[in-house]
């Protein structure tokens, strides 16, 4: 049963709220463990759509799961002996993909339906496959099929051409079985990039370098379970941080690590907002308008792309205009739309908007395009003048664990509905 949004804004957010485990660390991390026959005792893992769907996979897969409370899972993998995973589910999340580097590591042969995930733009997979085959695996992507096969895997360098989350991961999951070293250079330096290394490693891994742009990975012969907690996400406490000053709030972000957010951190603090850092929190208060500020989005340690679609919506009220340049994804201002229709001035031409900020918004029916489409949504809803209705919220369901209780312990007036089908009648009849 499809679900909405409703939302009666203009209140400001207050009080304390903690973030849940990464997202983007997580549905890397529970592909990783079929790289050992051995049981895994996880905490911190975020309760959201694609993690449920990677532990059905897993699941389905003969992996025995556990749920010791609601973010720590058990999982035994010792029952897993192929590398199928020619399962529909897989189709639903981009993430799925990271079975490809997980499955070819161990059984040296699998195939995993070609993933979906949020529409952003074209999300091609070449560096992947150029990875895996560097490594010496056969891959194609025949028939809607991701297969990688080889007879061994040898250790090789090498170069992405484009700074790659999933790519650098992706190869990292199948090097650490390689015999002999890899090297990836220009990789990725995300925190969640950092998580999944820092967990091959407690299996078992040789991984030295994560965090640069440069990753040195010595192959061994196997790997075997452990325990581990998830790093905190980084989107969903920027998304907090965001949501406190676009509603003249004072909220203290808890169970974080300031240091990811800097980038955003610097950007809040240009535009007026204050800002307080502490160990593994930050408080975030704004009792007046924001000003302009440009936004570039970067590779980490820049600005999050995944952060460019709320804070759009921060700059919408700001006073004055704003430059936005969306540098990682061709197709991440479906957002703009739909603001729009809450009273925002913003121009879009192709990879750039251009935000002239006004007084207010004010609430409409409005729908979201992606999961992070739909946080920006959330924020326009809670800024806004009058009562928003945001639909598709299960694209937002599948990156926050139900965003509106924590939005709910802040003050905010948000309730999750179902959508009733209003009937379609035409008042016309034509004889
Ligand atoms: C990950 O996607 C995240 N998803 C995205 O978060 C995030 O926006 C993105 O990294 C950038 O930080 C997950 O981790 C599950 P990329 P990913 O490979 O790995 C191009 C969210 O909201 N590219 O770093 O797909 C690509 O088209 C989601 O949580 C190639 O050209 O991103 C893009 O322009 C949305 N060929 C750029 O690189 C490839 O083989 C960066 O993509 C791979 C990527």
């Amino acid at each position: 049963m499809e679900e909405k949004f409703v939302i009666h804004g203009g209140r400001p957010l207050k009080g304390e709220v903690s973030v849940g485990g990464a997202k983007n660390a997580a549905v890397a991390i529970l592909p990783a463990t079929l790289l050992a026959a051995d049981i895994f005792t996880i905490e911190n893992v975020p309760h959201i759509d694609d993690v449920v769907i990677l532990l059905n996979i897993l699941n389905r897969l003969g992996a025995k799961i556990r749920f010791l409370d609601r973010t720590t899972v058990v999982i035994d993998t010792r029952a897993v002996n192929h590398g199928n995973v020619r399962i529909n589910l897989a189709k639903r999340l981009r993430a799925s993909y990271y079975f490809v580097g997980a499955l070819l590591g161990r059984f040296k042969d699998t195939g995993v339906y070609l993933p979906g995930g949020c529409d952003i733009g074209s999300r091609p997979i070449d560096l992947h496959l150029k990875g895996l085959h560097a490594l010496g695996a056969e891959v194609d992507t025949d028939y809607g099929v991701f297969h990688a096969k080889a007879e061994k895997l040898t250790g090789c360098e090498i170069y992405f051409d484009q700074v790659s989350v999933g790519a650098t991961i992706n190869i990292m999951l199948s090097a650490v079985l390689a015999e002999g070293s890899t090297t990836l250079i220009n990789a990725a330096k995300e925190p969640h990039v950092v998580d999944v290394a820092n967990f091959l490693n407690q299996m078992g891994a040789r991984i030295r370098g994560v965090g640069t742009d440069t990753i040195r990975i010595h192959g061994v012969q196997n790997l075997h379970g452990c325990n581990y907690s998830i790093i905190p996400d980084q989107i969903e406490a920027g998304t907090l941080m965001i949501a406190a000053a676009a509603t003249k709030g004072d909220v203290l972000i808890k169970n974080i690590v300031p240091m990811h957010m800097d980038a955003l951190t610097a950007k809040m603090v240009e535009m007026g907002a204050e800002i307080q850092e502490f160990d593994d929190s930050i408080r975030v208060r704004n009792s007046s308008r924001l000003k302009a500020a440009n936004i570039k989005t970067y590779p980490y340690p820049g600005f999050p792309t995944d952060l460019q679609q709320p804070a759009t919506v921060l700059l919408s009220t700001a006073k004055g205009a704003s430059v936005i340049v969306e540098n990682i994804f061709e197709a991440r201002f479906k957002h703009i739309e739909e603001i729009r229709r809450m009273g925002a001035h913003v121009t879009v031409d192709d990879r750039i908007a251009v935000v002239q900020g006004v007084e207010r918004l004010t609430g409409a029916q409005v729908k979201a395009s992606d999961l992070r489409a739909g946080a920006a949504l959330i924020i326009a809803g809670l800024m806004a003048e009058g009562t928003t209705e945001i639909y598709n919220i299960k694209y937002v369901d599948r990156g926050y664990d139900h965003i509106e209780d924590k939005l709910i312990s802040l003050g905010a007036d948000i309730s999750r509905v179902p959508v009733e089908e209003e009937p379609f009648e035409l008042d016309l009849d034509f004889q």
